[in-house]
Order: C-alpha cells, then structure tokens, then sequence
C-alpha cells in the first residue's frame, strides 16, 4: 500500500469535490428563478388598475353633502394578506341617482383634502389649495383637479374604483 493507495484518498476527495461542484450549480441554478421572483415580485402588482370596492349604502349618503369614507378591503402583495385595511378614503356626494366619488389625496402633495370651511368645496390645507363642489381647482398649487373615482351601486350598496395617481401632475396618472 504504497504510493497507490495514498493516491486513493487524494482522488477521492477530487472526485467529491468535482461532485459538489455540480450539484451547487445545479443547485443555484435551480434556486436563481425562485430568487428572481422573489426580488422582482415586489415591483409587480397593484399596476393593474383600479379596483372596485364596497363602502357605505347609498341610503345613508344625504343628498348633496359630501361625506368622507374609508376604503377597506383585504390586501394582498407577494408575501402576505392583510385582511380588511383602509388602501385609502374618498368622498362621496349623492346627485339624484348617481354618487360621484374623489380621492381625498391631494393632486399636489398628497396631503389630505378636507371639506371647505364654509360652503360647498375642499379645502387642502397644505398648501392651500381649494376646489369647487365638483372638485374644480379653484386657487392653490394643485397641478388638476381633485381625481373623481368611478362608482356604481350595487344592491344598495356604493361601489368605489379604487385607483392612486401620480401626484404634481397636470394629467391624471394612475399609478400601482
Ligand atoms: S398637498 Fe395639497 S396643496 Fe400641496
């Protein structure tokens, strides 16, 4: 047992190194297409478009008088589901049959648009911008109009199209 067998364990140790070799590249690139989903999957989703979402009764919505509601429902990005989470709010204003909805995010910033201090209209107090009763810019740095959000009823019930778009803006871009 001489030189052979010295050799042996010497070329055995080759031969598993060269093995292990294989089997980690085959072995990364069996993990490198979960690893790009994993990277890339947080960038995708939520461009799709609006979506439609349940918020109050229509009876409970006072003819012409803006009133400001949660949009709630359950959210879902590449990891997790969050059960029923406010994604936004937008106020509602009941005209005859119909309910026209805004986004209550500020088309400048995205501050918080509230109601006018006197009369019909909202009021961002930002940066002062105002708008009409129909979310008319009337004075102020907003770029557009406050973003009028689809809407239909269903079963009594107002269906809002929930959608973020780009703020500074003169066009209304939606955004994911
Ligand atoms: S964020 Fe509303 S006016 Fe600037």
């Amino acid at each position: 047992m001489t030189h052979e067998s010295k050799r042996e364990p010497g070329g055995r140790r080759e031969a598993l190194k060269a093995i292990a070799a294989v089997g980690g590249a085959v072995g990364c690139a069996s993990l490198a297409v979960p690893a790009a989903r994993f990277v890339l999957a947080p960038a995708k989703g939520g461009a799709e478009g609006g979506r439609w979402i349940k918020t109050v009764p229509v009876a409970s919505l006072a003819e012409g008088e803006p009133k400001r509601v949660a949009l709630i429902a359950d959210h879902r990005d590449a990891w997790t589901l969050e059960k029923q989470v406010e994604l936004g709010a937008a106020w509602l204003e009941k005209r005859s049959d119909t309910v026209l909805a805004w986004s209550v995010v500020c088309p400048h910033l995205g501050c918080a648009v509230g109601r006018a201090a006197s009369g019909p209209g909202f009021y961002c107090p930002c940066h002062d911008s105002s708008f009409d009763g129909d979310g008319r810019r009337l004075t102020g740095p907003s770029p557009r109009p406050l973003d009028a959000l689809p809407t239909r009823i269903e079963g009594g019930i107002v269906m809002v199209e929930f959608q973020r778009f780009r703020q500074g803006t003169p066009e209304k871009e939606p955004v994911g």
